[in-house]
């Protein structure tokens, strides 16, 4: 049966190629789309979450969300999305946005869900901690918690924070404290799906239509990351979406996982007890490693299915 799931993200170039794995997975039944502020403002991301889904003629609703963390200010990543959250790649506009706002889709579709649904969180995690926060008997109705967020050791944003984690800390932290499965895709996972030129020119021969054009185009805006001497730019949030179409790709380690929520140069980063050090119950199933080969091509001939 297919997987009933919210995705919940912040387009974003790396979440455009998330929002079309997923809307090319049969095997997914992607219930809706929530949107934050991100990598860029939810002025930004909303209208980029609706052409994304309209350009891939799929019948998701999309719903605004947070545009600020549960705490703080918000911060954007301008240097990698660029201004507009897709590198300055315009698309025809989509659709209008769904009614009803994210917290309240995100409760009505668990609360009436037949089954169990998956949460999965490619952007600041306000949106899905505050739908648990605000209705917790909610939590028994979430199969898996799936969140590209954290790091073993080096951040992106600070040094010792992943954005997605840095933005919104303290709703990292309510979602870990959920009790149910929670599965982390961190930028060490995602360090091993290194998007090269290379890539993008064999994915472009492969025909496809507007998607997977639109797909090369984005993605090539990202710059090469100086963390790999500049060879390529690693393919975070469509690792997220991949983990539920093949798990067997993925090596995984249950570990306990806590957040820094202190004020210091260290917030946001995810204290990940990879031996057990400190004793406690593991609170997450953290992927470790990927078949990158296999993953691309699942990409690549998903994307190429596209409109
Ligand atoms: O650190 C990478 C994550 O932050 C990705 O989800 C990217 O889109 C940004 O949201
Ligand atoms: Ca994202």
């Amino acid at each position: 049966m297919p997987i009933p799931l919210i995705l919940d993200c912040d387009p974003g170039t790396d979440d455009a190629l998330a929002l079309f794995l997923a809307f090319a997975s049969p095997e997914l039944d992607l219930r809706a789309i929530t949107v934050a502020g991100g990598n860029v403002g939810l002025p930004q991301t909303l209208p980029n979450a609706l052409a994304l889904t309209a350009l891939a003629r799929a019948r998701v609703p999309v719903h605004a969300g947070a545009d600020r963390p549960l705490l703080g200010d918000f911060r954007s990543a301008h240097d990698i999305h660029g201004a507009d959250g897709l590198g300055g790649i315009v698309l025809p506009a989509g659709g209008p946005a769904a009614p009803d706002l994210a917290v309240d889709a995100i409760r009505r579709i668990l609360r009436e869900s037949a089954d169990p649904v998956t949460l999965v969180g490619i952007g600041p995690a306000t949106n899905l901690a505050l739908a648990l926060m605000a209705e917790p008997s909610l939590r028994a109705r979430v199969a898996e918690i799936v969140l590209m967020t954290g790091a073993w050791g080096e951040g992106n944003i600070t040094p010792g924070a992943e954005f997605n984690a840095w933005s919104d800390p303290e709703a990292l932290a309510v979602l870990l404290r959920t009790g149910r499965p929670v599965t982390l895709v961190t930028l060490d996972l995602t360090a091993q799906a290194l998007v090269t030129p290379a890539h993008l020119a064999a994915w472009r021969t492969r025909g496809g239509g507007t998607c997977l054009r639109a797909a090369c185009d984005i993605q090539a805006t990202v710059p090469a990351s100086v963390r790999f001497d500049r060879q390529g730019a690693p393919l975070h949030d469509p690792c997220a979406v991949a983990w539920l179409l093949r798990p067997d790709l993925f090596g995984v380690q249950e570990c306990h996982v806590e957040v820094d929520l202190g004020p210091g140069p260290s917030r946001g980063r995810t204290v990940i007890d990879r031996w057990g050090r400190r004793g406690l119950p593991a609170n997450a199933r953290v992927l470790t490693t990927l078949d990158a080969d296999v993953f691309f091509t699942l990409l690549a001939d998903r994307l190429a299915s596209l409109p």
